[in-house]
């Protein structure tokens, strides 16, 4: 059995229109713990610095600019193959090719506005998770 953690945000689509508990919900049912969660708004230089990777991609800006439109919700989840396992309960990142019963078919607006985020790899959740928690911060 692998415990692994990952590193979610719950985008400001979401949160603008109350959707943190009915998302959490759907984390908690799929037996991802919620081990450290708080909200934040974003700075822009936070948002760059998280995006980094996507720096010089058309949709670079527009992402900076959603993302620190309004509070997000920050969260460590934990579980086994909890990287795969979030990414299969998100769905696609574009929730027109999301399958049924998955947070961005059920919620996301669209490719931009899609309600979550989650790590792809283990390097990076550990490098997310390092940006926006401290280790005790983090109650498994
Ligand atoms: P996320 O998993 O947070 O990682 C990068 C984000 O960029 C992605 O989800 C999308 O919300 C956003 N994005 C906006 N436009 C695109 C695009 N054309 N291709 C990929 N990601 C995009």
């Amino acid at each position: 059995m692998t415990i692994q953690r990952t590193f979610s945000i719950i985008k400001p689509d979401a949160t603008n229109r109350n959707l943190t508990g009915a998302i959490n919900a759907k984390i908690e049912a799929a037996g991802l713990r919620i081990v450290a969660q708080k909200r934040v708004h974003m700075t822009k230089k936070q948002a760059e610095t998280f995006y980094g990777v996507h720096a010089g991609k058309p949709f670079f800006d527009e992402l900076v600019s959603f993302m620190t439109s309004a509070p997000v919700v920050v969260q460590v989840l934990e579980g086994e193959n909890a990287i795969a396992k979030y990414r299969e309960v998100m769905g696609a990142t574009n929730p027109a090719n999301a399958e049924e019963g998955t947070i961005r078919k059920e919620f996301a607006l669209s490719i931009g506005e899609n309600s979550v985020h989650g790590s792809d790899a283990e390097e990076t959740a550990k490098i997310e998770i390092a940006q926006w928690f401290s280790g005790n911060e983090i109650v498994g």
